[in-house]
């Protein structure tokens, strides 16, 4: 798997990684680089002894977040359950180095630190990558910490042989970062396929919310897509056992549970992201794509001198419709057609024109439809001349009963 390209399976995942202190922790630098490179979000967890090896500013700036040691952090007047909350954020935990010390801790359960107070809070696959000198790895004590560890569910990678900072020759040192990074997305996709429920083994991708196509470095070209009716089908996607990609626009929205979220702004960006993700199973385009883009991003604020403007735009790549032509065999296809006339004929239109499976027709001027939180009221329409008229229902109902058609 090349990590340099969003393609990977890692998009929008959400790795924590403990780093504990020992002299490999400086290649965690490198292995959150390579989960960043392939689109992941990093969080990192450091003992207060890894902060001698490796400081939090490299592994914060690399992650884009900051970096947590402490449960009960000097200065900190606001929560203290960011231990709860970052253990129910992760989709994988890595532990890397894991000290011998580190993991007699975690075999006794104790917690006086971030990184071990996770891993009793963490519901996701635990990675443990041992990490020291050769007599320390073999000694019966570390041994049996780590076969207590596997016997509650932790998977460890094995160290590897060779030289050690002691100058010693034997097993104990980390793993290579890349070997990590192809293990913790074996974990990942296992974890995915492992789900049960009517869409279980089955892969989804949903785009939602708008897109934004900037005109200078403060205006932009957007429309009123509040993303709410596609972050609803990703919820209900994810609750039925499929593994959900959503490709989101900019929006005030929480990630549903169990959904790896992938933020875009431009109809550009949603393009790449949603392509990269072109082999899902059923592919759902709620996103309210900005159709056209201007022609140029001016560099510099545009300043008001008393004239008037002229924008020149040029129209964008219809994401559905490339999908819709490349689309394989396994694959189910649908898209919104938002309609303010002739919603049929241009509904119907619209899905043999794409290479739709269904389409579903809503229209933004109709009380009570449309973009915004609340209620929408749609129409399914298959290539096979299906036609579902639906009542007027808050969108996560419409989102249940589009997913009862659909699949
Ligand atoms: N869509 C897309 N890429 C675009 C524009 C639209 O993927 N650049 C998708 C939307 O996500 C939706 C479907 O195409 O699923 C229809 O969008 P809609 O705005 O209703 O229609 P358009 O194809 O943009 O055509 P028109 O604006 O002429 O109605």
């Amino acid at each position: 798997m090349n990590p340099t390209t969003p393609s990977s399976n890692l998009a929008g995942r959400r790795i924590l990684l403990g780093v504990s202190g020992g002299i490999a922790a400086y290649k965690t630098a490198e292995l959150i680089r390579l989960f960043k490179k392939a689109g992941a979000q990093v969080k990192v967890a450091m003992t207060p002894d890894a902060t001698r090896f490796v400081t939090p500013l490299t592994l914060g700036t690399l992650s884009e977040n900051e970096v947590f040691i402490e449960i009960f952090p000097e200065n900190e007047s606001g929560s203290w359950t960011k231990h709860v909350s970052l253990g129910l954020w992760a989709d994988v935990y890595i532990v890397a180095p894991a000290t011998a010390q580190t993991l007699s801790k975690l075999a006794s359960g104790a917690c006086d630190s971030m990184l071990t107070a996770v891993a009793l809070t963490a519901r996701c696959p635990m990675l443990l990558c041992p990490a020291m000198d050769h007599d320390m790895y073999v000694h019966p004590a570390t041994i049996e910490n780590l076969n207590t560890l596997r016997a509650r569910g932790s998977l460890v990678m094995d160290a590897e042989h060779g030289e050690l900072a002691s100058g010693l020759i034997g097993q104990g040192r980390l793993p290579e970062p890349q070997a990590i990074f192809e293990r913790a997305n074996e974990i990942l996709e296992a974890a995915s396929r492992s789900k049960t429920g009517p869409l279980a083994g089955k892969k989804v991708l949903v785009t939602a919310g708008p897109t934004r196509e900037a005109i200078d470095p403060v205006r932009y070209i957007s429309n009123h897509s509040s993303g709410t009716m596609g972050y609803e089908i990703a919820r209900s996607a994810a609750r039925r056992g499929a593994e959900v990609i959503l490709v989101s626009g900019p929006t005030s929205l929480k990630t549903p549970e169990g959904v790896r979220r992938v933020d875009v702004v431009s109809a550009a960006e949603m393009h790449r992201a949603a392509t990269a993700q072109n082999d899902a199973d059923l592919i759902i385009m709620v996103a309210a794509v900005a159709d056209f883009t201007p022609a140029t991003v001016a560099h510099s604020k545009i300043k008001k001198d008393g004239s008037s403007r002229t924008l020149q735009l040029e129209p964008t790549i219809d994401i559905l419709a490339a999908l819709g032509k490349s689309k394989r065999p396994h694959q189910t296809i649908i898209g919104f057609a938002l309609e303010t006339d002739d919603g049929m004929a241009n509904a119907q239109d619209k899905l043999k024109r794409k290479n739709l499976d269904w389409i579903i027709l809503n229209n933004p001027v109709e009380e009570g439809a449309g973009f915004g939180p609340g209620t929408n009221r749609v129409t399914l329409i298959s290539n096979q001349g299906t036609v579902i008229e639906l009542p007027k229902m808050p969108k996560d109902e419409v989102a249940e009963a589009i997913l009862e058609s659909v699949s």
